[in-house]
């Protein structure tokens, strides 16, 4: 995977290669947002506007010059040559900063050369799909459990863009070395741990502690040789000390790097920009260890049992199509609370699908002891040693009882938890309780109104009910209603209930009767809760 020091990230004019006396081998040719190729996200949707699941964290200003290629070498000189090959260009009406990044651009000496072979070039995209191939796809699905392994098999991340996502962190690695040599930039959540979205943002990781080992060498006689330093009075200054240094590297120096933003009094300060070729809207923080240890937790989770992720790309989608999220930070639910949400009711099941946090710790051996900042981080990283679930329940019906669930789960007293796998009480009155995995003080939908929790909920038992009728009346294959997940994801679920009251349509079971009964009661409790806050 590791792509550092052999890759670049260069616009063209279509052919060049062709023409150009260094002989590059093309990998790839990128549509990025706003290059020559349509925004698929921009087709007609089908029943209103459901967007089925694109993050939308690309980024909002629009380009439009140029293909991109990834070039890839067998030799790191390679790249060494070619930069050395290239210089930076002169203009007659601004300046430029000289920085020799990874990052060319390739111009036709002759414009006017330019021929038709360009048709031979075939881009490949790095967008979500649009909503309208999804409801076709789900539509042509034989049953649900086939939707829901459509769904992921269309949202999920590339082998190539996870590639760009390393690509990326390691062009922000060149310009944060500048000022500290030995520093790494890592990918860290759904861009690296298996739950990542095609569009989702890039969280990358600046990573300095190889530098304090670097000089924690050994010397032998009576003296230790230490770096002169400044003095912080604390990690959290330093790290915005640091971040703040590196934003605006970035924002004067970065090529490709726009839109910086300084979010450095967040809990978890942070450097917010969108990178221009790949098309990234990238967070770059530094001393959050943990959340590389989580974001390692997810990915055992996610490999344990193909029905997790599938699972968990659905519940995110239904949850993006019904503006549950948003890429813009606020009261909502995230991916990551939801990720959490759906691990924990694994847990639930009977026997249960996944194994609860505490159990993976107890499998650890020596070799996975990790403390972080005085946090229990240990879990079993090793697969194989992790028994199998015996649980053979379908995808359909676990989507059915996860809404169900979730629909009358007690959030007004319970904390949901995945390192015990049971609710406990919640030791705040806030709307929604996630207990962080590893910083166990921390509720990590602590941004969580009570008003999105209701719409949550309201949402849950209406999917339920959905699911219920769906059992009993499935449209013929040739019919172009949306059934199944696709009636999940449409819109308009909030009426389908007074649609099929209209119809005269009655639940069958309890459950659902009992769901729809607590509906009725709910503008009531829900007002009397928000009042309580
Ligand atoms: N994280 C955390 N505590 C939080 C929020 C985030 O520990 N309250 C960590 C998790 O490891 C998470 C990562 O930071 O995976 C990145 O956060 P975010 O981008 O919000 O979530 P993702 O899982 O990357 O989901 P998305 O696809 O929405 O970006
Ligand atoms: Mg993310």
């Amino acid at each position: 995977m590791a792509v550092r020091g052999v890759g670049l990230l260069t616009r063209l004019p279509l052919c060049v290669q062709r023409r150009s006396r260094v002989q590059l081998p093309i990998l790839r040719l990128l549509s990025c947002p706003g290059t020559v190729a349509a925004d698929p996200r921009r087709e007609e949707q089908p029943s209103g506007s459901a967007e089925t699941g694109s993050e939308d964290k690309t980024p909002k200003k629009r380009f439009s010059e140029g293909l991109y290629a990834v070039v890839e070498f067998c030799q790191k000189e390679s790249v060494d040559s070619l930069q050395n090959g290239a210089h930076t260009p002169s203009m007659s009406t601004e300046a430029v900063i000289p920085f020799r990044s990874r990052y060319f651009n390739l111009k036709l000496k002759n414009p006017s050369n330019q021929t038709s072979q360009q048709s031979h070039i075939q881009c490949s995209n790095q967008l979500p799909p649009s909503s309208k191939k999804i409801f076709e796809l789900l539509r042509c699905a034989e049953s649900i459990d086939d939707q829901l392994n459509s769904l992921l098999k269309e949202f999920q991340l590339t082998e190539e863009n996870t590639k760009l996502r390393y690509l990326t962190c390691s062009l922000v690695e060149d310009i944060a070395a500048a000022y500290f040599p030995d520093c790494t930039v890592r990918p860290f959540g759904s861009s690296v741990n298996t739950f990542g979205k095609l569009g989702c943002d890039l969280d990358m990781f600046l990573d300095l502690d190889e530098i304090g080992k670097l000089s924690a060498v050994k010397t032998a006689g009576n003296f230790l040789m230490e770096f002169q330093v400044k003095n912080i009075p604390s990690g959290r200054i330093a790290t915005q000390k640091i971040l703040s240094v590196i934003g605006e590297c970035l924002d004067h120096f970065g090529p490709g790097c726009v839109g910086v933003q300084k979010i450095l009094n967040a809990r978890c300060p942070l450097v917010r920009f969108s990178h221009h070729a790949s098309g990234f809207q990238c967070d770059l923080t530094t001393n959050n260890r943990i959340a590389l240890k989580s974001s390692e937790l997810l990915y055992i989770y996610g490999a344990l049992d193909s029905r997790v992720r599938a699972l968990v790309f659905t519940v995110r989608c239904w949850a993006r199509a019904h503006s549950l999220t948003s890429s813009i930070p606020g009261a909502w639910i995230t991916n990551f609370s939801l990720t959490m949400i759906v691990i924990f009711f694994l847990q639930r099941r009977s026997p249960p699908i996944l194994p609860t946090l505490d159990s993976l710790k107890n499998l650890a051996g020596a070799e996975d002891k990790c403390i972080i900042e005085g946090n229990n981080c240990t879990f079993i990283r090793d697969l194989s040693r992790i028994k199998p679930s015996g649980n053979t329940e379908t995808l359909e019906l676990l989507l059915k009882e996860f809404f169900e669930y979730f629909g009358n789960f007690a959030f007004n007293k319970n904390s949901i938890n995945i390192r015990q796998g049971k609710e406990q009480n919640k030791p705040d009155s806030s709307p929604l309780h996630i207990q962080n995995p590893f910083e166990t003080s921390l509720n990590i939908s602590k941004n969580v109104s009570q008003s999105q929790l209701q719409k949550f909920v309201d949402l849950a038992r209406e999917s339920a009910w959905i699911l219920q009728q769906e059992g009993q009346d499935r449209p013929s294959p040739s019919s172009n209603q949306p059934w199944g997940l696709a009636a999940l994801l449409l819109p308009s679920i909030a009426n389908g209930m007074a649609l099929a009251r209209k119809k005269g349509k009655k639940p069958i079971n309890e459950t659902v009767k009992n769901l729809l009964e607590s509906i009725k009661s709910n503008s009531a409790e829900n007002s009397t809760n928000t009042h309580r806050k």
